[in-house]
């Protein structure tokens, strides 16, 4: 919508009584959890009011809930899930790995197998240091760029996520400027500049001031394509980086290994010093993370000998429990295997874009406002008018000015669910995998369409 146009309250009693009604084991489960678990759930964004749905088990591109519901999965755990639920190969590869121990507290084979594979397979991977999750490999990258430069500061864009960490939550959602969340600290991101993507002339300026360590950029912009990054703009940034002497680093935590083998910088050609990895990269087994970079930025992390200066103030220290664990890298090996030839990416794409064509259909046909867009194996919905309707392709969506209601995308995801479609909490993004096919494609089409309409019927988009 529109920034200027006064909201109307989005309250649609009908739905939220059907959904209510539907699911009384999830709410039973909703109401033990709150009493148990913060906010009732273990990840702020599978909030959802009355009460999320609770999964009891998953297979291919399906789910099925605690209610007896079967649903079409689009939430792929968090992009994590290329190849969709319990795939063969990682159940394999668990069951084997879980027989032969999970914590060495030790080196071992497998995680020198699992490096070599993430080298062979993504561009600025020259060495592997893996870490517990997406957040922490971030961490990492800006404890590495520091020390590497000798400078301080974080340049980020305005609308992208990289985990969890103070000096990351700011600029993720206006206003850009204050910090994400209670609890941090004016000064943990006073070294933290947050600027707009796709804009050449507040990089440079930003970058001129000299003491920008690194150049963090979500890889296909601000959460995973919503608002997305110019195919030229790649170029500039790595060009404006290496002129101001600042690392280049990419959070491929979603789209490594999903947009291509190689992720964006593989689809992109434009290689960053230092890459962040996540999710894929262990099959959907939780532990996936790890930094990757150029050997002389990555060595920093090297002990040398008994050169004690070096060791205690030139080396980055890096430790974690279950960094490069025996079970994550064996599922890891298992899935970077049958990803690496590009054929199950190509699979979703293709899928994909099937689903983002049939999406925007019944937009159109509903006479809404509003578009299906994405690229490689994602979709997202924007509902309302933009002043680039018209001019662009429907993949890369350069338009930061538009706002996204989170109430309509909520009654959204309800409709959604009470059709048999799982979309997150905030209802207008989804991840396909690999086992999608086109019977998914057809019932979530349809799904949308009866969503929409349910959605109009309650005067959400103002008609009825
Ligand atoms: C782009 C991006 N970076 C980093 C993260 C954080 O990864 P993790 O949840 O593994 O800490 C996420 C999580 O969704 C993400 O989407």
């Amino acid at each position: 919508m529109p920034r200027s146009r006064k909201r109307r309250a989005v309250t649609a009693r009908p739905i939220l009584d059907r959904y209510t009604a539907r699911y009384p084991k999830s709410r039973e489960l909703f109401e033990r959890a709150s009493k148990a678990v913060p906010r009732g759930v273990s990840h702020d964004g599978w909030f959802l009011s009355p009460f999320p749905i609770y999964i009891k088990r998953a297979e291919g591109s399906r789910k099925w809930d605690v209610d007896g519901f079967e649903y079409v999965d689009y939430i792929g755990g968090h992009g994590a899930l290329l190849l969709g639920h319990a795939h063969p190969s990682l159940i394999e590869a668990a069951e084997a790995q879980v027989r032969q121990g999970t914590h060495f507290g030790a080196s071992h084979e497998l995680q020198v197998q699992w490096a070599e594979q993430v080298k062979g397979l993504v561009p600025s991977a020259e060495k592997v240091e893996f870490t517990n999750s997406g957040t922490e490999a971030n961490i990492l990258a800006m404890r590495v760029a520091r020390a590497f430069t000798g400078r301080r500061k974080i340049v980020k864009f305005r609308g992208h996520f990289g985990g969890f960490a103070d000096h990351l939550m700011v600029g993720v959602n206006p206003p850009w400027e204050v910090p994400g969340s209670a609890g941090i600290l004016p000064c943990d991101i006073e070294n933290t500049l947050v600027i707009p993507a796709n804009d050449e002339k507040a990089l440079e300026e930003t970058l001129a001031g000299k003491d920008v360590a690194l150049l963090m950029v979500e890889a296909a912009g601000a959460f995973s394509g919503v608002t997305g990054i110019d195919p030229t703009f790649y170029r500039t940034m790595r060009d404006l980086t290496e002129i101001y002497g600042t690392l280049l680093h990419f959070d491929e935590v979603v789209t490594g290994f999903r947009y291509a083998p190689g992720g964006v910088q593989g689809a992109r050609s434009v290689v960053p010093d230092m890459t962040s990895l996540g999710k894929i990269l262990t099959g959907g087994m939780p532990g996936a993370g790890a930094l990757v970079g150029r050997d002389e930025i990555m060595d920093l992390m090297q002990f040398k000998g008994d050169d004690d200066h070096w060791n205690h103030f030139k080396r980055v220290a890096h430790t974690g429990t279950f960094n490069g664990n025996p079970l994550c890298a064996a599922c890891g090996i298992a899935t970077l295997k049958t990803i690496r030839d590009g054929s199950p990416q190509e699979r979703a794409n293709d899928i994909a874009e099937k689903l983002r064509q049939r999406m925007q259909e019944a937009i159109d046909d509903l006479g809404i406002p509003g578009c299906a867009y994405g690229e490689f194996s994602v979709f997202h919905l924007y509902f309302g008018e933009c002043e680039m309707r018209g001019s662009c392709d429907r993949r890369i969506c350069l338009n930061e000015d538009k706002e996204r209601s989170l109430a309509m995308g909520r009654l959204l995801a309800m409709n959604m669910a009470l059709h048999g479609v799982h979309t997150s909490s905030r209802g207008c993004d989804g991840f396909i995998s690999a086992v999608h096919d086109m019977g998914d494609v057809h019932e979530t089409a349809d799904a949308f369409k009866l969503s929409l309409v349910a959605l109009i019927k309650e005067g959400i988009f103002g008609t009825s």
